[in-house]
């Protein structure tokens, strides 16, 4: 990570970092999602650098703003954690050794601004970084994601033709034409086009939204077998229902 100031670098690492190893913040916000936003921001702030080289941003800044911009979750519920994060940036009194009292109101300012769900555009370039930076680019990941949110919910734990089709609702919503999830990209990112690209490919073919789902389920009931199968909540169990009644796609049958 050249050109990040190391002493800010190695302060962030040893005293900020592990504020996300709190049990109050869940598996997809711990440390290994904030070091991916941080990667994200600093490839796109060197390209913005690149063809803006009179209106440079500072590295030190983007990379603190992406360590910062989920700490909140370490304190307080999801629904606010943006404005507990910019609280938590100016109320840290080292930061003041590395940047001035109007840089920390920025990087707060772009640290509350990150959020999908803001209903405007973030005020600040910075602001965009992080936001940006915050997507998720793993298709499957985001199959999962919704998968675990409906694998629960009847009718779709018993049901597999209606969890596919809610799914696809779903990914067609956010991503399909005029989607909702297309907006707010402000940086050229392969990264999200290629997830784009397969969401998209998914919704275009219901074999391919099938296969996945199908190995999705199987991947489940072999994780959760394999975590000795004691202690199975109904939600499990619901899983389990609903495999026996998958249609295996290589095959046809019922598997
Ligand atoms: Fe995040």
């Amino acid at each position: 990570m050249d050109g990040i100031n190391a002493d800010l670098k190695s302060y962030i690492e040893t005293n900020v970092f592990l504020k996300y190893d709190s049990e109050k913040v869940d598996d997809g916000h711990k440390l290994n999602h904030v070091k991916y936003v941080i990667n994200r921001s600093l490839l796109f702030a060197m390209e913005y650098n690149n063809q803006n080289p009179n209106d440079v941003l500072n590295l030190d800044k983007v990379y603190t703003i992406a360590a910062y911009h989920d700490i909140g979750l370490s304190e307080v519920d999801r629904s606010i954690h943006e404005k507990r994060s910019a609280q938590m940036l100016l109320e840290d009194e080292n930061l003041k050794q590395f940047f001035t009292a109007d840089d920390l109101h920025q990087m707060a300012d772009a640290v509350e601004d990150h959020r999908a769900s803001l209903k405007t555009a973030p005020r600040t370039v910075y602001g965009k970084i992080v936001s940006q930076a915050d997507r998720d680019t793993d298709a499957r990941h985001f199959l999962k994601r919704t998968y675990d949110y409906r694998k629960g919910v009847e009718p779709f734990c018993s049901n597999f033709s209606l969890l596919k089709d809610d799914i696809k609702k779903h990914f067609s919503d956010k991503y399909g034409e005029g989607g909702y999830g297309l907006t707010k990209i402000w940086f050229p990112d392969k990264d999200f086009d290629d997830f784009k690209a397969t969401v998209q490919s998914w919704i275009a073919d219901d074999n391919l939204l099938t296969q996945e789902l199908v190995d999705l389920i199987q991947s489940d009931k072999t994780r959760i077998k394999s975590s000795n199968g004691v202690s199975r909540s109904s939600a499990v169990d619901n899983v389990f229902t609903m495999t026996n009644e998958v249609p295996d796609s290589s095959t046809g049958y019922v598997l």
